[in-house]
């Protein structure tokens, strides 16, 4: 059973990939956060995680979500993180993660997609995106026959990885991953969207106007999906293009 969790789009389509290639079940963890509803699912077949890397681990939110949620069946978990250039640490944090929620770690795979993090960082125009999404093709396909195989899949982390990744993510997590610097500059058409894409139900339209509630996890799904464009995250987006898988 592969489940992804998925803010603008890359990890889903790798989820989707994968899924096709080994012939079995999709689930999308987007869906049961925002239905504020926790997994329970039988499997005869190993799990697959696919989400995007944060801060150089898994996000906070879907490790909290899993270790809520009741895998059956099949004992075995393969984690697929997609990123921008670099995991980082995540493979001790999912290796971790096994641990906790009782499921025996059978491997973990980078695979770079196109930078989608606009509160920070400029993302690849069009033709980049298409160039760096045909280059991951070959781990997504080597993560499928791996997995059809049964064999493990381990990576070498990069040195201090775990360190660099403790310590980026709490600071990451403590004073950068807050919501309150969403707002509008341009006119919103009201059209709902932003609400309606956010999986942690944390936007709310007050007379047609998206309000944030301070439960955000900055997957910037609101800021890139929105089609009027008139979402801004400080000054950091302002000039930048939106990303959204395939746009
Ligand atoms: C909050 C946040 C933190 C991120 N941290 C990292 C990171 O530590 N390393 C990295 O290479 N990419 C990082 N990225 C980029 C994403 O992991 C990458 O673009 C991912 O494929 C997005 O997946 P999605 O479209 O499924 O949400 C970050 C993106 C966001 C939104
Ligand atoms: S998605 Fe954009 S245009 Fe639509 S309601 Fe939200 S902010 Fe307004
Ligand atoms: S408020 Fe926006 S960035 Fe924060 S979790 Fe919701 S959609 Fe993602």
């Amino acid at each position: 059973m592969v489940l992804y969790f998925s803010g603008t789009g890359n990890s889903e389509f790798v989820a989707k990939a994968i899924a096709e290639g080994l012939g079995d079940e999709l689930i999308s963890i987007n869906n049961y956060m925002k239905d504020g509803i926790a997994g329970d699912f039988v499997s005869g077949k190993p799990y697959v995680l696919v989400c995007p890397t944060y801060a150089w681990r898994v996000p906070l939110v879907v490790e909290d979500w899993m270790k809520t949620a009741r895998f059956d069946g099949n004992d075995d978990m393969y984690f697929v993180l997609t990123c921008g250039g670099s995991t980082g640490g995540a493979q001790a944090y999912a290796k971790k993660l096994c641990d906790k929620i009782g499921m025996n770690f059978r491997g973990f795979r980078t695979v770079v997609m196109p930078e989608n993090y606009i509160a920070m960082f400029d993302v690849p125009d069009k033709e980049k995106s298409e160039r760096i999404v045909n280059a991951a093709m070959r781990p997504i396909n080597n993560v499928i026959k791996t997995i059809e195989r049964c064999e493990d899949m381990e990576e070498k982390m990069p040195a201090f990885g775990m360190f660099m990744s403790t310590l980026v993510n709490w600071v990451f997590f403590t004073f950068i991953v807050k919501d309150k610097g969403f707002h509008l500059e341009k006119d919103c058409i009201s059209c709902g969207k932003c609400a309606e894409m956010c999986p942690l139900n944390n936007i709310r339209l007050i007379d047609g106007k998206p309000v944030w509630g301070g439960n955000c996890t900055h997957c910037m799904a609101c800021i890139c999906g929105c089609p009027a464009e008139c979402i801004e995250y400080r000054k950091a987006s302002q000039k930048r293009r939106r990303y959204w898988f395939g746009r």
